[in-house]
């Protein structure tokens, strides 16, 4: 039986800002965020969206897409870092604006950005296990990235929602079973204490510890699938790489870092070719945390002008704290017409810029977001409208 990805979703914030306006109001050179950190912009939320619209917008798009009824779903797993509770999860309230079946498993998964490769590889094995009876899975990445303004952190913010479905019809790409490599250690490289709204982040130390997951994942991933020596560099034998992409250049600095594990003496060569086409939509989101990889993934689907049929993919997810994956998939026959169906890169050109005073008063709004009292005004299309009662209250 084949497993993997029969369709995909994605959500992103309708309002964003330009990273260049922001290095200028923190007195920072532009080239360092657009250039030092491979950024040009990053969505920022208003205060009607949150972690559960996002989910829900991307959850909708990737049933659509696949003219998937929600009777069908009989798994619904929700990875998040940013969840808008202690108890209930987002995937409840994506149950409920959904209208998903009573007879359907639903829960959330957090570890960092890792949170929603867990959720998935438990879905790949419930279906090939045959638990799935002929029934599919919803895995939704759902994030809003942020840290304090003014931090280092600040211009790696971002804000978007991916959704899969995950079947035995994988008409957009196989993930292949048994071909996985993981590595986890317990490191205090980024987190975010109970008490705080913002990350906190060590963040070159975050980068080594990225880099270290990245080695131990890959040469786990080269062991599990049996297929290591041969001619020429390991990694040649995909078509495409995937990184985690808290920020471009970390994608640059784990392919660096992955091609001199190979023997590569010249790691950069092979960048553009391996791994340029999935960070064309990560440069104008930013970091989306558990959906950050997938949005790649999404990237590289929409904008990589050669033909994958039959193509393997690598794939690194890493989540801080850590633990991190290197899996691997085959792009099906006809995904890449249907990613770019969705017509992801005019939704991202159609969004609104923030200036910079504006999306410093989103920052303080955001603030209280969770007390906010809810608007009598009924609004539609998945908007968070406040809390009443001390219950989120969502339009559908
Ligand atoms: N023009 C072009 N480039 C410039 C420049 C200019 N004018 N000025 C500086 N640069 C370059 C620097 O040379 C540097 O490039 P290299 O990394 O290739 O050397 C780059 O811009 C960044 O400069 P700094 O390292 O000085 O930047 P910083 O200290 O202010 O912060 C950061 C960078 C540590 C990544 C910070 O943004 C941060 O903490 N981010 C959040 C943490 C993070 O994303 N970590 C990633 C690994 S953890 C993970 O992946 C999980 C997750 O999602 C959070």
């Amino acid at each position: 039986m084949q497993v993997g990805l029969e369709a995909i979703g994605v959500a992103v914030p309708d309002t964003y800002v330009e990273l260049a306006d922001l290095a200028m109001a923190r007195g920072v050179a532009p080239g360092k965020y657009v250039d030092g950190l491979g950024v040009t912009r990053m969505g920022v939320p208003l205060v009607d969206e949150d972690t559960v619209t996002l989910a829900a917008r991307a959850a909708r798009m990737a049933l659509e897409s696949a003219r998937c009824s929600p009777d069908d779903i009989g798994l619904l797993v929700v990875g998040t870092e940013t969840a808008v509770d202690h108890s209930k999860p987002v995937a409840s309230y994506v149950q409920g604006l959904l209208g998903l079946s009573t007879r359907c498993r639903i829960f959330e998964t957090k570890h960092a950005c890792y949170g929603g490769t867990a959720a998935l590889q438990m879905a790949l094995d419930w279906v090939r296990s045959g638990s799935a009876k002929g029934r599919k899975a919803l895995i939704v990445c759902s994030d809003i990235a942020r840290y304090g303004v003014g931090t280092p952190g600040e211009p790696t913010q971002g804000a978007g929602a991916v959704a899969m479905l995950v079947s035995d019809h994988p008409s957009l790409v196989v993930l292949e079973a048994g071909k996985t490599g993981v590595y986890s250690k317990d490191v205090m490289d980024f987190w975010r204490p109970l008490y705080s709204k913002d990350a906190l982040v060590d963040g070159h130390y975050s980068v080594q510890c990225y880099l270290d997951a990245l080695e131990g994942a890959y040469r786990a991933y080269q062991e599990a699938a049996g297929d290591a020596g041969g001619e020429g560099a390991y990694s040649d034998r995909f078509a495409a790489l995937v990184y985690h992409v808290p920020y471009g250049k970390m994608s640059r600095k784990a392919h660096r870092h992955l091609r001199t594990l190979d023997g590569d003496a010249a790691p950069d060569a092979s960048f553009d070719r391996l791994v340029g086409h999935s960070l064309v939509m990560p440069s104008q989101v930013g970091n989306i945390y558990t959906g950050s990889m997938y949005l790649a993934l999404a990237s590289l689907l929409s904008s990589a002008p050669e033909d994958l049929t039959g193509k393997r993919v690598g794939l690194f997810s890493y989540g801080s704290g850590s633990c991190a994956e290197f899996f691997s998939g085959v792009v099906q026959d006809g995904a890449q017409a249907r990613v770019k169906a969705l017509g992801l890169e005019a939704k991202l050109a159609r969004r609104r810029a923030l200036s910079i005073p504006e999306y410093e008063d989103v920052m303080r709004a955001r603030e209280h977001l969770d007390e906010r009292p809810a608007a009598d005004a009924a609004g539609s299309g998945f908007r968070y409208q406040g809390t009443r009662d001390h219950k989120r209250i969502y339009a559908t």
